[in-house]
């Protein structure tokens, strides 16, 4: 009895399978959604649409575009008095997914399932979207704090931000791909990039749990901001950047509970990754 059924739906799935392939070189902007499935060791790799365009597990879960919409965008970062807010017309949507689909397959947002990757966009944006009075500068304007490194990420993007870093003013969807390529980087080899940490790649040494550093928004602060932000209490420039991540899971639809308890939302108790003081002094 069973077969009966299974040959049409092996049936269907090829077909599918074919008609996506026929149609994957039309510069693929016609449906996002499109989906090419492979099997390689036992693992199933997909690629989907423009948006997911590597084989990689994380391209088999939805892309970005499939849960998080323009008109969401434009919600997050037009009705609060943020520098983004200011800048609408510079920020938009577009760019952003263009600039997210070089690491959806990498796993920007499409790591878990939808709830974390609401999560992570929402977390990833309320760093972007926050300020803390004159860090921003020009129209493209991300946090100074951000850690920037030109050259690498220059290097990473392959364009020359150190001789040219008004590009990154000049172009939304650069200044997304830097601002993601920080997101997605480790700021040192040993350690965890704030994307590892946020989605729990990440497991935390002895040292990490005695420095209360937990997976979550907090540790991400901390591995972007360090001592700037972290370990100081409740501060005001810690808590702007926390409320962003909040209204932007509230305005998402996730609401703000799913962000965790004080310890894990927030860094007031954990001790920097990289302390500024603690660089080895050349003792006199
Ligand atoms: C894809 O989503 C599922 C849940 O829907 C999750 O279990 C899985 O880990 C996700 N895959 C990747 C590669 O993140
Ligand atoms: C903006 O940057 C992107 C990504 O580097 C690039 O593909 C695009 O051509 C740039 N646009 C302009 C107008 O320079
Ligand atoms: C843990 O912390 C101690 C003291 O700060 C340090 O000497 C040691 O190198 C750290 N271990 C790791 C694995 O980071």
């Amino acid at each position: 009895m069973r077969g009966i059924f299974v040959i049409p739906v092996v049936a269907a799935v090829l077909l599918v399978l074919v008609s996506n392939v026929a149609t994957a070189d039309n510069g693929g902007s016609s449906d996002p959604t499109k989906l090419l499935v492979k099997m390689v060791k036992g693992k199933t790799l997909c690629i989907k649409g423009w948006e997911c365009r590597e084989w990689s597990i994380h391209c088999c879960n939805l892309t970005i575009s499939e849960y998080f919409q323009s008109y969401q965008f434009e919600n997050l970062f037009s009705k609060r008095n943020s520098p983004v807010g200011k800048a609408v017309g510079f920020w938009d949507y577009f760019s952003f997914i263009t600039a997210a689909a070089i690491y959806e397959p990498l796993g920007f947002g499409t790591t878990g399932g939808k709830l974390m990757q609401m999560k992570e966009i929402s977390a990833f944006l309320g760093h972007v979207g926050s300020k803390t009075s004159s860090e921003y500068y020009g129209r493209g304007a991300l946090p100074i704090y951000w850690n920037y490194n030109y050259g690498a990420a220059g290097e990473a993007l392959k364009v020359d931000l150190l001789n040219h870093p008004e590009y990154i003013e000049q172009n939304a969807t650069l200044a997304f791909q830097a601002a993601i390529w920080r997101w997605m980087t480790p700021i040192k080899k040993s350690q965890p990039s704030a994307h590892d940490i946020f989605v729990a790649k990440w497991k935390p040494t002895k040292n990490d749990t005695l420095a209360k550093r937990v997976p979550g928004f907090g540790a991400t602060m901390n591995i972007l901001y360090g001592d700037l932000v972290c370990g100081q209490g409740d501060i005001d420039a810690m808590n702007n950047i926390v409320s962003h991540y909040q209204y932007y899971l509230d305005l998402l639809g996730v609401g703000r509970e799913e962000a965790g308890p004080h310890e894990v939302l927030t860094c007031a108790e954990q001790l920097s990754f990289n302390p500024i003081s603690s660089t080895p002094a050349s003792s006199s």
